[in-house]
């Protein structure tokens, strides 16, 4: 069985990436189904990492017709299902492809609020090869939560992700 590990006395930011990403491994090796480890990297994300109040994935359904994320699994309120390329934080990463760093959501145009608590936020896509298969969102309710220290550990994390599980 897997535990989480207790993070709170670590100090600094990378010591805590060094340990978020020692979890990683450890609870995705040998599972190759992507909504299961999708489920428990977002319950991992949420175990660890202070100052958050949504974490979870919007995958890539897109179709001939439109270029639409969906949600997937996450931890925190309720959020809206359905976000079409051109709409919010999301949105933009999908389509620019690159992460997204945003000190003050009320500041970015198009910001959809799921949660009236989120203050800042940080979108990573998930790439392989050249194909989206989907978005890391995760929301704090603090003003730039989130810098490029998070972007590096996360990458990492995502990385260890798309190592293990089945994609394509
Ligand atoms: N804020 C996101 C929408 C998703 S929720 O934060 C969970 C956006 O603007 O794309």
């Amino acid at each position: 069985m897997f535990v989480v590990a207790d993070t709170t006395a670590l100090q600094s930011k990378t010591e805590l990436y060094a340990e978020l990403v020692r979890q990683t491994e450890a609870l995705l090796i040998g599972e190759p189904d992507m909504i299961a480890n999708m489920a428990n990297l977002s319950s991992l994300l949420w175990a660890v990492l202070p100052d958050i109040n949504w974490v979870g994935f919007y995958i890539n359904r897109s179709t001939n017709e439109k270029n639409e994320l969906v949600l997937g699994p996450f931890h925190g309120k309720p959020a809206c299902v359905r976000i079409d390329f051109r709409r919010g934080v999301c949105g933009h990463c999908a389509t620019t492809r690159e992460t997204v760093l945003v000190d003050d959501v009320e500041a970015f145009p198009g910001h959809i609020a799921c949660d009236s608590a989120s203050r800042s936020e940080i979108v990573l896509p998930i790439l392989v090869d050249d194909h989206l298969v989907a978005v890391l969102d995760i929301d704090s309710p603090l003003h730039a939560r989130f810098d490029h220290d998070d972007q590096q550990g996360l990458e990492h994390v995502i990385e260890i992700f798309v190592r293990h599980t089945r994609l394509t």
